[in-house]
């Protein structure tokens, strides 16, 4: 017997008969509905009292029946397909609307998240005779067009249809150019960003903007373009969805539309929420960590920090492998999935396990080398002073400028990713070793933060840390904060440090008048070889004066 789909509760005999009926129902391509499949449809649905629905292949067949409730009907899991494949379902959904209401959210919901063909609603009359067909169907975006679907007006019942297999063809169609011209472009898909924010905050939304820009640098130094970003202010994050429901329904409307196929939340998921919302939604979900990671991954150079990401990237991982469903499987490959090693993150918990240890013996051994080499320097009394600062402070650039270095200064997060000593000639012919770090963030995942304690290994040795300012940056100030929060996290908030503003090219008159007069700081630009004299100055007035040089070379 054909299987009925739905709420079927207390159905009697014969309307579960009425039911079966519609199963035998044919539809020619060139129309969306035939007036004996309508029949069938009100018929069960006058019987049950339910909304009735059929969801009818493009080969004619009647694939499903379901019936819902007085006012809405769930279809059944008919599998999912990636929204971006830039084809339909090859299905679509007929049902009843026992009030005469138009399509709902629901309906338009279900069109583009099951990429249906077509979604039509029979509306019935008091008595229970269909009175009038509404349909909607999927539309590329288009500049005229906001929404990713398209509504056709109630239809008095009995008017000449459109023809069915033209139109979707048509749109297929238009929809496939829309994908080969986005292909060219994304290297490594689209993706929405999400940010969901404590409407209680004072000034929340100028916040959640800063901190929504700051990710956007984030997804685009990780290769990602982002198609569109999203904020929600609430009064706590949703436990599961982390938005509400109907703005997630609206998200993925939206990366239908934009041909988007990950969400990237300006947060740290839970393992759970992570799955909930990939299975709901049928993207790829990743948070900010592994966003942050991803970029670690790509740009780690030496087997030190390929190895520490890898380990950060794995501890990551293992609570998420707990969690039985594709979200994880469906991280490999693409942005949030990426290995810095020949590992991929596709793999068991035990081997994850086995392989958290291996590395986190292979690198306590890397380390005792780096203290080695660093016991070696400190015997060569030469003082070492280190670059600290938020990402992108101009911090490489400065290591370049003052000592010739080579070192790459791009103008995405976290160039350095690895620990670096270059020779540093100071005016007073001393020589000193100038060394950089990671770039600093805010909300650090943890793990990676302390993956790349390595590269601050080289800071708790110096003799003078530098801390380098973006002074242009608009949110300098809550850079200067994190900067605090993180030497202090590493015990070094009591060393020697100088205040380097830089950037100052791009400043105003008054803002450099304001910045120079700050105390224990000096304002410079990094591509303005002269303003570093003052900077080259106040370093040997604050470091120790070496006592016999050392074979640099040995550094590196
Ligand atoms: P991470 O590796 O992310 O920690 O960055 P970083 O602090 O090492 O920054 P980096 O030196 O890579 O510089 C980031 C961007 O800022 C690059 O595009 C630089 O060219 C630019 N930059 C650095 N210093 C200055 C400066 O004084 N003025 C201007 N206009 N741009 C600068």
């Amino acid at each position: 017997m054909p299987e009925i789909f739905g709420n079927k509760s207390g159905l009697s005999p014969s309307s579960l008969k009425a039911l079966e009926r519609i199963y035998r129902r044919r539809v020619p391509n060139d129309r969306i509905v035939t007036h004996e499949l309508v029949r069938s449809l009100v018929d069960a649905s006058n019987e049950t009292k339910r909304q009735v629905g059929a969801l009818v292949h493009r080969s004619g067949e009647v694939d499903c029946v379901i019936v819902g409730h007085a006012t809405g009907l769930l279809l059944p899991d008919i599998g999912r397909l990636r929204a971006a494949e830039g084809r339909f379902r090859a299905l679509r959904l007929i049902h009843t609307h026992l009030f005469g209401e138009p399509l709902t959210r629901d309906d338009l919901v279900d069109l583009t998240r099951l990429r249906l063909d077509l979604v039509a609603a029979i509306a019935l009359t008091p008595e229970g005779e269909p009175r009038s067909l509404t349909w909607a169907y999927n539309v590329p975006s288009r500049e005229d067009h906001v929404l990713p679907y398209e509504i056709v007006a109630p239809q008095p019942y009995g008017k000449e249809q459109p023809h069915f297999g033209e139109l979707i063809a048509s749109l297929e169609t238009e929809f496939g150019q829309l994908r080969r011209t986005r292909l060219v472009r994304a290297k490594d898909g689209r993706a929405i960003l999400v940010h969901v924010a404590d409407k209680r905050r004072p000034s929340a939304l100028n916040r959640a903007k800063a901190e929504l820009s700051e990710l956007l640098s984030l997804a685009q130094t990780a290769g990602v373009e982002v198609a569109d970003s999203v904020i929600q202010l609430r009064d706590k994050p949703d436990p599961r969805w982390v938005v509400g429901r109907g703005k997630l329904d609206e998200i993925v409307m939206r990366a239908i539309d934009l041909d988007a196929e990950t969400l990237v939340f300006d947060c740290e998921l839970s393992p759970s929420q992570a799955s909930s919302i990939a299975k709901q939604t049928d993207l790829k979900v990743i948070d900010r960590t592994q966003l942050i990671l991803d970029i670690f991954a790509q740009r780690a150079e030496s087997r030190d920090g390929k190895l520490q990401v890898e380990l950060a990237q794995l501890k990551y991982a293992l609570p998420r492998l707990q969690q039985k469903d594709d979200s994880l499987s469906r991280l490999t490959g693409g942005i949030g999935g990426r290995g810095p090693g020949e590992t991929t993150l596709e793999i068991g918990r035990r081997r994850a396990r086995e392989r958290v240890h291996r590395l986190e013996k292979e690198l306590e051994s890397l380390g005792a080398q780096r203290r080695e080499r660093r016991k070696r320097r400190r015997s060569g009394h030469l003082p070492v002073v280190a670059l600290v600062g938020y990402t992108n402070a101009g911090k490489s650039t400065l290591l370049n400028a003052l000592t010739d270095a080579g070192v790459v200064a791009e103008d995405r997060l976290f160039a350095t990713l690895d620990p670096r000593a270059r020779r540093l000639a100071l005016p007073s012919g001393q020589m000193a070793v100038l060394t950089d770090t990671v770039g600093l963030i805010r909300r650090m995942p943890k793990d990676l933060f302390a993956a790349f304690r390595a590269t601050f290994e080289e800071a708790a040795d110096a003799d003078l840390i530098l801390e380098v300012i973006d002074a242009a940056d608009p949110e300098y100030e809550e850079h200067v904060t994190t900067t605090e929060e993180v030497l202090g996290e590493l015990e070094l908030a009591t060393k020697p440090r100088l205040r380097i503003f830089n950037k100052a090219d791009r400043l105003s008159d008054e803002q450099r008048a304001a910045f120079g007069n700050e105390t224990g700081s000096v304002l410079v630009s990094a591509l303005d070889p002269k303003s570093l004299d003052p900077l080259l100055a106040e370093i040997v007035h604050r470091v120790p004066s070496s006592k016999e040089d050392t074979d640099l070379a040995e550094l590196a």
